[in-house]
C-alpha cells in the first residue's frame, strides 16, 4: 500500500473523521437529482416530515419564507399544504436541474400556497436586505463550500426577530460502532446500494455541532443554538436575528 504523503495530510478527509467535502455542483446532472428524488421517497422521507413538524410549531406570520438548498422542492410544496396562503414561499438551488425538477413538482401540486424556485448560490442570495421573516434549510449544509458566508448571508436577508432553523446530518466519530449503527439504519430504511453509498457520502461531509458553534461565533448571529437530535444522527441549528 502506498505510504500517505504530506501532501495527502494537508488534503481534507485525509485524517480519520476529518470532514470530505462532497462538493456544491454534486447534483448538477438530470440522473444524480431523479436519483435523488427516488431516495427523497424512501422512509427517510420521514426527515423532512420532521422538519415541516418543527417549523410549524414555530407558529410562522404571514411573511416570507426562504428554503436554501431546495432541491427537488419537496420541503416548501408540503409545508405548503399547511401554512396560510398569506405566506409567500421562495425556494433556491445552486443547481439549475433541481430547480427545473421542483418547477416540474410544482405542476403536479394540489396546494393552494405554491412555492416559486430560483437557481441561485446561498453564499450570495438575490435578494434585498431583511426580505424574509423565517430561513430553513434542509440537508443542504454539509454542501456548502463556504458556510461562514452563507450565514452572514442568513442574517442580511433576514429581518429583525426573523428566524432560522437549519437540519442537517451529524458527522460521527470515525469508530466502528458508528459505522455499525450507519449500516444497520440504512439497511432498516432499505436503501439500495447507490442510496446507501451517497449516504455514507453525505454523512462525512457534515459537520460536527462543535464545527457549526465556531462558525456562528464567527458569524453576525448573536442568538443561536446549536444541537443533536434523531438519536444522535442529526444537527439542529437555530436562531434568531435580535
Ligand atoms: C441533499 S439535497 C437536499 C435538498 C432538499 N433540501 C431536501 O431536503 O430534499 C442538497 C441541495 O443543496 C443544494 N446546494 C448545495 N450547495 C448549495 C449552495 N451553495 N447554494 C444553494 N444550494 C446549494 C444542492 O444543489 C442540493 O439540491
Amino acid at each position: 500500500m502506498r505510504q500517505k504523503s504530506s501532501q495527502d495530510i494537508d488534503k481534507p478527509g485525509t485524517r480519520p473523521g476529518e470532514r470530505v467535502p462532497l462538493g456544491e455542483d454534486y447534483f448538477c446532472s438530470r440522473e444524480q437529482v431523479d436519483r435523488y428524488h427516488t431516495l427523497s421517497r424512501s422512509p427517510l422521507r420521514y426527515l423532512v416530515t420532521n422538519v415541516v413538524r418543527c417549523v410549524q410549531k414555530k407558529k410562522v406570520g404571514p411573511g416570507c419564507v426562504l428554503d436554501i438548498g431546495s432541491g427537488t422542492g419537496r420541503f416548501l410544496l408540503s409545508l405548503g399544504k399547511k401554512l396560510s396562503h398569506q405566506n409567500k414561499l421562495i425556494g433556491i438551488d445552486i443547481s439549475r436541474e433541481m430547480v427545473k425538477k421542483a418547477l416540474e413538482e410544482v405542476k403536479k401540486s394540489n396546494s393552494i400556497n405554491l412555492p416559486e424556485f430560483h437557481a441561485a448560490s446561498a453564499d450570495c442570495l438575490p435578494f434585498r436586505d431583511a426580505a424574509f421573516d423565517l430561513i430553513i434549510s434542509s440537508y443542504s449544509l454539509h454542501q456548502w463550500a463556504h458556510p461562514e458566508r452563507v450565514f452572514n448571508e442568513v442574517h442580511r436577508v433576514l429581518n429583525k426577530g426573523g428566524a432560522f432553523l437549519i437540519r442537517d446530518g451529524k458527522r460521527p466519530p470515525p469508530t466502528l460502532f458508528w459505522r455499525f449503527l450507519l449500516g444497520i439504519a440504512s439497511k432498516m430504511t432499505g436503501l439500495n446500494n447507490w442510496q446507501r453509498l451517497n449516504w455514507y457520502k453525505a454523512v462525512e461531509a457534515c459537520y460536527t455541532v462543535d464545527e457549526i458553534k465556531d462558525i456562528l461565533e464567527h458569524s453576525q448571529f448573536t442568538s443561536w443554538k446549536v444541537y443533536s437530535d434523531l438519536v444522535f444522527f442529526e444537527l439542529c441549528i437555530e436562531g434568531t436575528k435580535t
